[in-house]
């Protein structure tokens, strides 16, 4: 537990669904949380690392040097699919698979294609999402967490984004896109890491 009396929480993102979550999981505590626009910052954040943890600390650092991010605690996420029949791909290039223009209805089809021999546990894969924060002092923190299912045999369910559809739950009987929001943020990688962080 970090003891420490942090008011001004920066979450470095500009996807508002993500801000959606990350208020609602943080609305006992008593802190201000606020998006980059909100923060007045705008800057461009190269993410190049190799890894999950790399690129949501990438994210953090670079908005930590802003002169509206001083005293805050700035929060950041970084989060993919990992198909283990793709040797864990796209993983950290998730979102610039085939493009980031790229229709998801295109990128997920190619997966499925791309799965046409596999069977039963060959399909296994993850949602994966590691939630970065820098405290005021400089100390970093990282914390990690999953969504396992496996890849669906077609496309099913229309809630959620990006590779939802295609994220088959057995236990659920639907995909991760067949979930409410509501359900999903109770399991998903995003909500887990979350309720991680905001613990320690
Ligand atoms: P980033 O974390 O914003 O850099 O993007 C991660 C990418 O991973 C997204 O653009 C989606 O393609 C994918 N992704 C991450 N989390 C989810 C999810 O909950 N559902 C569907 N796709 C996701």
């Amino acid at each position: 537990m970090i003891d420490c009396d942090m008011k001004r929480v920066i979450f470095a993102t500009s996807n508002e669904g993500k801000m959606k979550e990350i208020r609602l999981l943080l609305a006992d505590l008593d802190v201000e949380v606020l998006s980059l626009k909100e923060a007045g910052i705008s800057v461009s954040i190269v993410e190049d690392g190799e890894t999950f943890e790399e690129n949501a600390l990438i994210k953090v650092r670079t908005v930590g040097m802003e002169k509206e991010a001083q005293g805050a605690v700035i929060l950041a996420d970084d989060s993919g699919l990992e198909v283990d029949y793709l040797n864990k791909a796209p993983g950290v290039y998730s979102a610039r698979y085939m493009g980031e223009d790229t229709s998801y209805t295109i990128k997920n089809q190619a997966i499925i294609e791309q799965l046409s021999k596999a069977v039963g546990e060959e399909r296994s894969a993850r949602f994966v999402c590691v939630i970065a924060a820098l405290l005021p002092d400089g100390r970093t923190l990282t914390t990690r967490a999953t969504i396992e299912g496996q890849i669906g045999y077609r496309e099913e369910g229309s809630n959620g984004f990006g590779y939802d559809p295609i994220l088959y739950l057995p236990e659920y009987h639907t995909t991760t896109a067949g979930l409410s929001m509501e359900e999903k943020n109770r399991i998903s990688h995003r909500g887990k890491a979350l309720r991680q962080m905001k613990e320690r």
